[in-house]
């Protein structure tokens, strides 16, 4: 396993110690929260878990979920979450953050808002003194409106790419949408951006995850930090 990886392994881990028996879980998308979930199927198997089930964030963490025995929830039955542990692409000093890499976004965001507590967790190369240093903000756009929203993301002052997937196909999110990465450079109000951005139409979410950390969990090579909102 290469440093970064056990990074993400360490934080996972460490994360996995506040699950408790009888949690509903919110189960984030990523390399970091696989770390999490393989841990937690294997505490389960020991048997110090019992009776947790998990909402997942993505059809890919469902299929992992699955794969590894943690059962699975719905929305159809819990409103609200005890914990939910995702990672994330880019994270400021107010625990605000970049999300979307993984194109999981838009779910990501429906566990974020119905969790009690969200801990995100992150090797160290994920700090960033201002989101949109590191990272392009993911925007999670319907076909229909592709053009449209480019050019208005473009007169903000992005430089926007349309997702791909590694055969050239255009990428789709698990609700079928488009996901266009818009390159702002250090954002210096991401509040007044998501505002921007959440009024249109064609946008059904953006990657600014703003408030909805309660705490995130950071492994570098001198330890693991624990950084409360
Ligand atoms: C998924 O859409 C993302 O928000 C992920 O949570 C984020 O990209 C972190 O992924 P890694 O843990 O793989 O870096």
């Amino acid at each position: 396993m290469n440093l970064t990886d056990r990074l993400k392994q360490q934080a996972a881990w460490r994360a996995a110690e506040y699950v408790q028996s009888g949690m509903i879980l919110g189960l984030g998308t990523g390399s970091t929260t696989r770390f999490a979930l393989e841990r937690i199927a294997e505490l389960l198997k020991q048997g110090h878990l019992k009776n947790i089930s998990g909402i997942p964030s993505s059809l890919q963490t469902e299929a992992l979920a699955r794969s590894l025995g943690i059962p699975l929830a719905s929305f159809d039955a819990h409103s609200e979450i005890d914990l939910t542990i995702d990672g994330a692409d880019e994270v400021d000093p107010d625990l605000n953050l970049i999300k979307g890499g993984g194109g999981a976004l838009l779910r990501e965001k429906v566990l974020a808002q119905a969790g009690r507590r969200n801990i995100i967790i992150v090797d160290e190369s994920k700090l960033s003194p201002q989101l949109g240093s590191k990272w392009p903000l993911p925007v999670e756009v319907v076909p229909f409106a592709l053009g449209v929203e480019m050019k208005f993301l473009q007169s903000l002052g992005a430089k926007v790419s349309l997702r791909k997937n590694s055969d050239g196909s255009p990428f789709r999110t698990d609700q079928g949408n488009a996901i266009l990465d818009a390159d702002f450079g250090p954002i210096a109000d991401p509040e007044a951006l998501a505002r921007q951005l959440n009024q249109r139409a064609g946008i059904v979410e953006q990657g600014l995850f703003l408030g909805l950390a309660t705490e995130v969990i950071v492994a570098g090579e001198n330890g693991i930090r624990h950084l409360m909102a």
